[in-house]
């Protein structure tokens, strides 16, 4: 061979190796990467430390605003190869900070001999809340009740942004666990309590905040929580246990979470509880028979917070944290979020030394976080550019914020068009949740208990400061009444009250999350119910305004109510927004994404059985105060001509449903139609109906659409006794508003 032609083979052979270097795809990086790692950098990439570890402190507690402990972050990263740091460690900072912080932590961390980037994951949940300024979105209890995915889509989009914005490129965030247990502190973290319904938002935000690529520097990887059926404890007490045969857990709580992992979602936070006996965090079934195998989830599960410590430490199913360590990473955990100490790397080392924990195991941890680090771009754009991200708080994300809102707040009552109020109404606002920007934003606003809200959000409106906005000071008076949790001065409103032409009553909750947020009665406070009850005595018209995060129990009251709006969480436009419903300017179109319960024992889902219902059980079935899918407006619709395709359906010929929706009212409006599907005759007693498909639309007074929708047979399938998911042949119900129609599956 000459020396030319050998040298042109050499050019060519290095360039063919650099081109196939680039086609490389993450997971083949990963994989190459992993072969260069030592066991100490494998199992420092599985551990994730809270912030807080590596602040400075003042007095015994992290100083404000955060300054990073150099010393304590190198012994992290340089001596424990920590690969994923977490949260806030107290109150949200500037986006400044923030992007000082993560800047810092990536620099050590790419000084490290195989310069792989720290993965920096937070709660962005309804906005990127732990960044101050940042848009506050409605929570996502509000946001489901938009029955609009493409609002969701659009809020998590921007949610995205300004996570990127603070250079974080992982939220923990959607919820996707069903809401259906009222009681349950976290149920406005849902999207609600119908399995179709979640489905469909939750595939909304994975495409807000993933995009089409999570490299992109406007999008983060999402992350599926709580996987899975963490909501529905048996007391209604957050991690606490709940027992969930498996036919149920597949046939409510799973779908969701495939259909995520199928639209492309790449991690998973694993229920920090326990279901039938056993903490999810030690369930090989659950995460890896079912997520890796099943489901074919290839992204990473973390844990979540210490719950691989809470399985000696609360749990007591290991004798201590070593023990802990092997059943959470054998059962599939990829990565421990620790929260605060090392103890997690010194167990695994131990344990994979002893071989009680395969070093193929945490190849395959270590490849799967890898592989999202790459798929990330973190390898190849570590750092963050400040001035890509001008749009942070923009107008355009505020008024993005209160075209969501206006969509989320539900008009539950509205005897004699009280609403809108007419020109001229003297008002008198009251009520704890009148003047404060907490009971409308919740938990994860600011910090985990969303306590500084009136100090934080102090530039957006309460509901009383819009009232006053939008109707003028000198027609609006204003007395608390009461707290949430003691009467203030109850006289004093109701005298308030005789001078005013009609009653706005804000009441609800305070803000709360997760434990601290546990109660033992869904009844609405006793001071604000004896509130309620003494302005009734006036004899003036009442609104009442429900800022709550869950179906508080107010059938005592609710007689007294002459209008009733339900304004769940709605974030920092829910005070204009609700001024704007008062007023008209917004004709409300939201409707309840939960059964609101009208009794505190009977916490029927509106997918409950027929042996549940009032044709059964005529003194205490399913009889809410509220039923899950309502909502009014100001115009009315009227529906007709329900009609289906065909009156047979076979497995590989959909039917097509359509009906007519007519706005016979006088303004403009919008109509979410809701599709239910009754299996008349299965070998599992079916539930009395299910949603099935929705579509909202926007009609003018006097327009009629014609709304179609497909259903094939997956639509009418369940979870038999076999755990399969079966279509059985036999008669089914259509029904939309009172419109019914019958087929035949064959
Ligand atoms: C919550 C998670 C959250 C995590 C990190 C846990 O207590 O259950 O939802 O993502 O903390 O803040």
């Amino acid at each position: 061979m000459t020396k030319i032609i050998f040298l042109s083979l050499l050019v060519f052979l290095t360039g063919s190796m650099q081109a196939q270097n680039q086609q490389e795809t993450p997971g083949q990086k990963a994989a190459a990467l992993v072969g260069k790692m030592t066991l100490e950098e494998k199992v420092g990439q599985m551990t994730q430390i809270s912030l807080e570890a590596f602040l400075k402190m003042e007095n015994g507690v992290v100083a404000e605003p955060h300054q990073l402990d150099m010393e304590k972050l190198k012994a992290a990263i340089q001596t424990y190869k920590v690969g994923s740091i977490l949260n806030v460690g107290g109150d949200a900072q500037t986006v400044k900070n923030w992007q000082g912080i993560i800047t810092s932590i990536q620099k050590l961390a790419l000084a490290e001999r195989l310069k792989i980037p720290v993965l920096y994951g937070i709660d962005a949940i309804h906005g990127n809340n732990y960044t101050l300024n940042s848009v506050l979105f409605p929570q996502q209890i509000a946001q489901a009740a938009t029955f609009n995915p493409e609002m969701v889509r659009k809020a998590t989009e921007v949610t995205a942004y300004e996570t990127r914005a603070s250079f974080i490129p992982w939220t923990f965030s959607p919820v996707l666990d069903l809401g259906r247990q009222p009681l349950w502190p976290r149920i406005w973290e849902t999207f609600g309590e119908d399995p179709y319904l979640v489905t469909k938002m939750g595939e909304a935000s994975i495409a807000g905040f993933q995009g089409k690529d999570i490299s992109d520097k406007y999008h983060v990887a999402a992350c599926l929580k709580h996987y899975m059926g963490y909501s529905m404890p048996l007391s209604g007490h957050d991690r606490t246990p709940a027992w969930i045969p498996e036919r149920e857990l597949r046939e409510y709580f799973l779908p969701q979470f495939a259909a995520a992992v199928k639209a492309g979602a790449r991690t998973v936070m694993v229920n920090s509880g326990e279901i039938n006996g056993l903490p999810v965090h030690a369930d090989k079934h659950i995460l890896t028979d079912i997520l890796k195998g099943e489901l074919g989830f290839t992204g990473f599960a973390v844990s979540d917070w210490q719950d691989i410590q809470y399985l000696y430490l609360r749990h007591h199913i290991a004798k201590d944290n070593k023990e802990a360590v092997m059943i959470a990473i054998n059962a599939g955990i990829d990565m421990s979020m620790v929260p605060t100490d090392y103890t997690f790397c010194e167990a695994l080392l131990a344990l994979v030394k002893e071989g009680k924990v395969p070093v193929s195991r945490i190849d395959d941890a270590v490849t799967r976080i890898l592989t999202v680090k790459y798929e990330m771009g973190l390898f190849d754009r570590p750092l963050g550019k400040a001035s890509d991200y001008k749009d942070f708080n923009s107008p355009a994300h505020n008024q993005l914020n209160y075209a969501v809102a206006s969509e989320s707040i539900a008009l539950l009552k509205n005897e004699a068009d009280l609403l809108p109020l007419k020109p001229g109404m003297k008002i008198f606002v009251t009520g704890p949740s009148a003047n404060s920007m907490r009971p409308l934003n919740g938990g994860w606003a600011r910090n985990w208990q969303g306590l500084n809200s009136d100090e934080t959000e102090s530039d957006h409106n309460t509901i009383l400061e819009a009232i006053q906005n939008k109707f003028g000071k000198e027609q609006v008076s204003y007395a608390p009444g009461t707290t949430f949790t003691d009467p203030v001065d109850i006289a004093v409103a109701v005298t308030q009250a005789a001078s005013a032409d009609v009653i706005v009553l804000c009441i609800g909750e305070n803000s709360y999350t997760e434990t601290p947020g546990n109660i033992s009665d869904l009844t609405l406070s006793a001071p604000q119910l004896e509130l309620a009850k003494a302005l009734s005595k006036t004899g003036k018209p009442i609104v009442f305004v429900l800022t709550e995060g869950r179906p508080r129990i107010i059938a005592q009251i609710e007689p007294y109510a002459t209008a009733v709006l339900h304004a769940f969480l709605s974030g920092n436009e829910s005070g204009n927004v609700i001024a704007d419903i008062l007023d008209g300017k917004i004709n409300p179109s939201a409707k309840l994404p939960y059964t609101y319960p009208r009794y505190t024992n009977a916490l029927h889902n509106y997918y409950h059985k027929y042996t549940e219902s009032m044709e059964f059980d005529p003194t205490a079935g399913y009889q809410p105060q509220w039923e899950f899918g309502f909502g009014l407006s100001y115009t009315q619709f009227k529906y007709s001509d329900l009609k289906i395709s065909s009156v047979t359906m076979s497995s590989n010929q959909p039917v097509q449903v359509s009906v007519r929706v007519t706005n016979t009212g006088k303004r403009e409006g919008k109509e979410t139609v809701l599709l239910y599907v009754s299996d008349l005759v299965a070998s599992v007693t079916p539930e009395v109906k299910r949603l099935r498909a929705f579509e909202k639309t926007d009609l003018k007074p006097g327009e009629s659409k014609i709304v179609t929708f497909t259903l094939d047979a997956a639509a009418l399938s369940f979870i038999n006794r076999d755990l399969q998911r079966t279509t059985e042949p036999g008669e089914f119900k259509i029904s939309i508003a009172d419109l019914t129609a019958n087929f035949n599956y064959n």
